[in-house]
């Protein structure tokens, strides 16, 4: 038996996530092969919880070195753009140190009064009542600023690195990029991030950015940020590469803000599908907190992480050969009736809720954890006080992606609380 929808058709999931597929599957054949057409060669999907749990935390077995999408990259496209979630121990353990200390919950703490002032500004400008496109006015409009903030981002690039990072993260959606992996020729991007000319531009911004901050420097300014600290960084003695300082330039600006943008349009229009548990939240402050991780849960911004296994070995009954692609669907885990009551129900109250949207048991447990989940119950909060309800204005247009669970538009009419 193997998937009766090819869960690598990305118009199939430009429509709905194929969750009755994956329920199937997780019934009946938890680790499930389907073929693809080449130079692509086929792939293992593993959609139970424990299982994605058991692959993730044993990366001698199933190694991220051969990136995290369905894309087969060379060994020299690798070196070219590999980033720390395509790195494995140790190598993966020494950049990860570079960060972690900026990434801990109480060094994130500390931007609580900003997330919350940037909110309110956002809310002020977004939120006039009646209808609006929530991802333009105002989901879009959070993360990148706080990433800009503790990054050390200039204001005036703010809009490129919006525009640049989506046709990254989006670069199988032809509304989005003019260059769609899958689709067109991409050979001659093929060591860029997400094998894009844009990955190039990313890249190319950062190096400005970070020339403005070693000038600045250099007059003796001081700065504390994120860039600044990737840059006295040192590896047995050595300062990062150019290599190294591009590559995690990229993966902080696609990684930190698409996914939390998603993560609140899918929030919001998950509670206009469900005005009970809006009207719940509103009324009990108390459950900010579960809100959080239910959204997260229920929104699952990146579907899955990849992995290629590195010896024969055998998980949820399928025999993986060696070389074999391994697609860990978080997005089917978080619905797993073994692990979660009532997995297709929203339940903002839902504890334990221990989801996969950040991963789970791995060393590439997401780094930005603590931020996001400020970020999206400040923004939760915030929009409690304010709006009454939410009503869905027209159809979300999803991104055509079987990567992110982004949203290209979310119409809606809100109705302001009194
Ligand atoms: C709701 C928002 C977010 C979601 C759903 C999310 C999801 C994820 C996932 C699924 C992974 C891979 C986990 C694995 O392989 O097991 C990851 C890794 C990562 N995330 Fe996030 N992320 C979010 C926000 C952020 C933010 C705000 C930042 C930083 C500013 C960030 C930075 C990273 C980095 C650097 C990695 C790679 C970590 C490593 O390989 O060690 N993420 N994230």
């Amino acid at each position: 038996m193997t998937p009766r929808v090819d869960l690598a058709d990305l118009d199939l999931w430009a429509r709905g996530v194929p969750h009755a597929e994956f329920a199937r599957l997780r019934r009946y054949e938890p680790v499930a092969w389907s073929g693809e057409a080449p130079p692509n060669s086929g792939f293992w999907s593993v959609t139970r919880y424990a299982d994605i749990v058991a692959a993730s935390r044993d990366v001698a077995t199933f190694s991220s070195a051969r990136g995290v999408s369905f894309e087969e990259p060379t060994d020299a496209d690798m070196a070219a753009r590999r980033t720390i979630i395509d790195t494995d121990p140790p190598a993966h353990t020494t950049l990860r140190k570079i960060m972690s200390g900026s990434f801990t919950q109480r060094a994130v703490a500390v931007y609580e009064h900003f997330v919350a002032g940037l909110t309110e500004q956002v809310l002020d400008a977004g939120l006039t009542g009646g209808e609006l496109d929530f991802v333009d006015a105002v989901a879009k409009e959070v993360p990148i600023r706080v990433l800009a903030r503790i990054m050390g981002l200039p204001d005036a690039d703010l809009d490129q690195f919006i525009d640049l990072g989506d046709r990254l993260i989006a670069n199988t959606d032809p509304d989005i990029t003019d260059v769609v992996w899958g689709r067109d020729d991409t050979d001659a991007y093929r060591s860029y991030p997400f094998r894009s000319p844009y990955g190039k531009q990313l890249w190319d911004l950062g190096r400005e950015v970070i020339a403005g901050k070693l000038a600045a420097q250099a007059r003796g300014e001081h700065d504390d940020d994120l860039l600044a600290t990737l840059l006295r960084a040192e590896v047995d003695g050595d300062r990062l590469s150019q290599t190294d300082l591009d590559n995690f330039f990229s993966i902080l600006v696609v990684a930190g803000n698409e996914t939390t943008r998603i993560a609140i349009a899918q929030g919001v229009l998950a509670f206009c599908e469900h005005p009970g548990q809006w009207d719940r939240l509103r009324a009990d402050p108390g459950l900010l907190g579960p809100a959080t991780e239910e959204v997260l849960r229920w929104s699952c911004p990146t579907h899955f992480m990849r992995r290629t296994a590195t010896a024969d070995t055998e998980l949820g009954g399928a025999a993986i050969r060696a070389g074999d692609k391994v697609i860990l669907w978080y997005v089917s885990g978080n619905r797993d009736e073994a692990e979660f009551r009532d997995p297709g129900v929203f339940d903002i109250g839902r504890t334990p809720n221990r989801h996969l949207s950040f991963g789970r048991g791995g060393p590439h447990l997401c780094l930005g954890v603590h931020l996001a989940r400020l970020e999206v119950r400040v923004v939760l909060a915030a929009l409690a006080r304010r709006v009454a309800r939410f009503e869905l204005a027209g159809p979300p247009r999803r991104i055509r992606s079987n990567f992110t669970n982004g949203l290209k538009a979310l119409p809606v009419r809100v109705e302001l609380a009194r």
